[in-house]
């Protein structure tokens, strides 16, 4: 979450008079989404959901369907709110973009959900930097109507709201990445034993192929400790993903204990994106086909 990147498109949304409130949420202005815009959603949602049949976990496909997802349209933030708070208290609020972490947490401890309100250009469709309205809510929104995936946001955001308090927000910070962005989950049926449930692979094209069928990357079985001291990258697809039995293994690590579990880690070196460790559960080992060696945050 970048301030300088944040501070930007504040600006620009700042001149383009829409009022910020406090806790960094706006009214979503829809009246600003033009022909252009809806027909990047309907683009991307086409693709993505005929590109997802088979290789997302079937939890998202249920929650798309739930929501009513829209494909043609960019939808009505009320419109989705109308089906997933009764479901599961969780809502979506409209941002400009970034917010602060701080104020990020805070809206997850508080079961609310920041969507970026604008639309991706139509030469963005590949590639974009900071998520959009359609990484956002295509992206995040269908887990967050399944109740055990709701309380795992939920119980993640109390925890880095703490973490952020204790100057220990990388730790955290991994573990989102790790899951929420770029989760994957056991699969024995799908190419490498794995399915997609991460939004940062739901709403790619590029990474929903690389992290099921390439061989480049390592998979390896989800473990707390270890997801929280591998960093990640930022500017290519990911050298590591972390596989998750079910969802029921999320909803363990909601439980967790994290103030000395942080204490415990504070120290502790970090591993790289790519290294395998002796005590890894390998699933696949990658071949390092296209990898860079810097750049890991
Ligand atoms: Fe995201």
């Amino acid at each position: 979450m970048s301030a300088s990147a944040n501070t930007a498109r504040l600006k620009e949304q700042f001149d383009a008079g829409l009022e910020t409130r406090a806790d960094f949420t706006i009214d979503q202005p829809l009246e600003r989404y033009g022909a252009v815009d809806h027909a990047v959603w309907q683009q991307l949602y086409a693709r993505q959901t005929a590109l997802l049949e088979g290789r997302v976990c079937d939890e998202f496909l249920a929650g798309l369907e739930r929501i009513g997802m829209p494909a043609t349209h960019v939808p009505s933030f009320d419109d989705i709110n109308a089906k997933l708070t009764p479901a599961t208290g969780w809502r979506i609020v409209a941002v400009p973009g970034l917010v602060p972490d701080q104020v990020f947490f805070e809206h997850l401890a508080n079961r609310r959900f920041p969507v970026t309100w604008w639309m991706r250009r139509p030469d963005q469709l590949d590639y974009l930097q900071e998520p959009d309205c359609f990484h956002d809510l295509f992206g995040h929104v269908p887990l967050l109507i399944q109740p055990i995936f709701a309380d795992y946001m939920h119980a993640y955001g109390r925890a880095a709201l703490a973490a952020n308090d204790a100057g220990a927000l990388p730790l955290l910070a991994r573990l989102y990445w790790y899951t929420v962005e770029f989760g994957l989950i056991r699969d024995a049926a799908s190419p490498n034993g794995v399915k997609i449930y991460g939004a940062g692979i739901v709403s790619s094209k590029g990474e929903t192929l690389y992290s099921q069928q390439s061989a480049a990357p390592n998979r390896l079985g989800f473990e707390l400790e270890r997801v929280m001291r591998t960093r990640y990258r930022i500017d290519t697809f990911q050298k590591s993903y972390f596989v998750i039995d079910d969802f029921e293994q999320l909803f363990g690590v909601a439980q967790t204990d994290f103030a000395p579990l942080l204490t415990k880690l504070a120290k502790a070196p970090a591993f790289a994106a790519g290294d395998v460790l002796d005590s890894d559960r390998v699933i696949t080992r990658g071949s390092r086909e296209g990898w860079q060696d810097d750049g890991d945050v």
